[in-house]
């Protein structure tokens, strides 16, 4: 967890605060990579994590991935606060994205 903080901490550093208000597809994926990939499978990604479910199997929009980050459950840690509003609003941003079109199963 220290080494996941220091690597949010320095994207943070590097993510520039100019570039605008809505969320970013690009800056999702490598926090996703950095936060996530270590327990997900996403190929959109490049990630084969196999603690938690392969994320690219089924379609999560991205309020279900807020709220799955934000509080975790079922083995899965809550980020709510490791990564900023800003970070976790990237990353949703970047998996329903990366998920649109598969199936959805809930
Ligand atoms: C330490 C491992 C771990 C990390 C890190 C982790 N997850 Fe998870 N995640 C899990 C596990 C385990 C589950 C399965 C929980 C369950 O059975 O419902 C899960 C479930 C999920 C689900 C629900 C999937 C489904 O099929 O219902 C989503 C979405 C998700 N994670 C997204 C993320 C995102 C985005 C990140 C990074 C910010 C992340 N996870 C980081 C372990 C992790």
């Amino acid at each position: 967890v220290k080494a996941l903080a220091a690597a949010v901490a320095a994207l943070a550093l590097s993510a520039s605060p100019a570039l605008g208000a809505s969320p970013s597809l690009a800056r999702g994926k490598v926090l996703f990579v950095a936060a996530c990939g270590s327990c997900h499978t996403l190929a959109a990604a490049g990630t084969h994590g196999r603690k938690g479910p392969n994320l690219g199997s089924e379609d999560s929009s991205y309020r279900e991935v807020v709220d799955r980050v934000v509080r975790g459950g079922d083995g899965m840690p809550a980020l709510g606060k490791t990564l900023t509003r800003r970070q976790i609003a990237d990353i949703a941003a970047f998996v329903a994205h990366a998920t649109a079109g598969a199936a959805h199963d809930d």
